[in-house]
């Protein structure tokens, strides 16, 4: 059967929605992901999701076919550029993990989300929305590790005085794969300096790096679904805001992504094996918590939808 037929042939699913932080995050229920969702139930729940800008699905049991198929429902996969931590067969999943395999090699990517970030925001069309498939999460005396923490970048610029946002409006930064490898070199050597957890580094080929340019995009973005402006600045990828001295520029980048992750605009997301999660990347920004190591595990499937041009 097709994909549309699947869809024609699908039962619509009752869906409720929990509001959980004040400006983003909702848990979603009712719904079942290993079952082809029709027209009208996707419609909803695609509503909820950039209403909510941060959605998750719980006890979910989804295969790698599954979660494609749902998320291409959003647009177009990315395949990330790290091709050696893309699950083999499904080249639109990426592995999130600290396991390692028997030759002691990461089967995943390790470090993703150190920094406060959207994905591939460094890319000409960023990245719509992620989602994150938890398969093991770590578990340490009945407290659950590696939370993932959510700040609505949409809520922050509302809350810019008017005199920020006109300022704001007539510039545009620059999103650098390569200044985020070298900020993560950087936070290892730190690491390992203070005898901290050691998330291991991955070197890219020349060819992989030249794949993924550097990209200048305006600082206000508009939303491409819902509209809404938001600030597209972030500590990870942002290497520099244009036309400012160097240290004028290190210094608006701070103050800005100091004010997005405000308590009043973020949410946690304490993780349970089966959840599927999804966040807007045109609307917030994301890190990791690297608060657990092996022999705990965390094994996570990452899709990426790409998104248009920012605008
Ligand atoms: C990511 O940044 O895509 C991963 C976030 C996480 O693993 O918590």
């Amino acid at each position: 059967m097709t994909a549309a037929a699947a869809r024609k042939s699908a039962r619509t699913q009752d869906l409720t929605v929990v509001r959980l932080g004040r400006h983003l995050g909702a848990e979603i229920r009712g719904i079942d992901l290993s079952q082809p969702l029709d027209d009208d139930t996707f419609a909803r729940l695609a509503r909820a999701f950039f209403e909510n800008e941060v959605v998750f699905f719980r006890n979910q049991r989804i295969t790698p076919e599954q979660q494609v198929a749902f998320t291409r429902r959003f647009g177009v996969l990315e395949q990330h550029v790290r091709k050696e931590h893309r699950l083999e067969g499904y080249p639109e999943i990426l592995i999130v993990s600290n396991v390692v395999n028997e030759q002691g090699k990461a089967i995943g990517v390790e470090d993703a989300g150190r920094f406060w970030h959207s994905d591939l925001s460094y890319k000409r069309e960023p990245s719509l929305l992620s989602a994150l498939y938890a398969l093991e999460v770590p578990v340490k005396d009945g407290v659950v590790l590696g939370q993932t923490d959510f700040a609505s970048t949409t809520a922050a610029y509302d809350a810019l005085p008017e005199s920020t946002k006109q300022r704001l409006q007539k510039l545009t930064n620059v999103h650098s794969y390569r200044y985020y490898r070298a900020k993560n070199v950087a936070a290892q050597k730190e690491e390992q300096a203070r005898g901290a957890r050691t998330v291991q580094e991955h070197n890219l080929t020349p060819e992989q790096l030249a794949s993924v340019p550097d990209s200048e995009a305006p600082i206000v973005r508009t939303h491409p679904v819902t509209g809404r402006k938001g600030l597209f600045i972030n500590e990870a990828h942002t290497s520099h805001v244009v036309g400012l001295p160097r240290a004028e520029s290190d210094a608006l980048r701070a103050e800005l992504c100091a004010h997005i992750i405000k308590p009043e605009f973020r949410y946690e997301h304490r993780w349970q094996a089966g959840d599927l999660l999804m966040w807007d990347n045109a609307a917030v920004l994301h890190k990791a918590n690297f608060n657990y190591d092996l022999p705990l595990r965390r094994l996570m499937h990452r899709t990426t939808v790409r998104g248009p041009a920012v605008a």
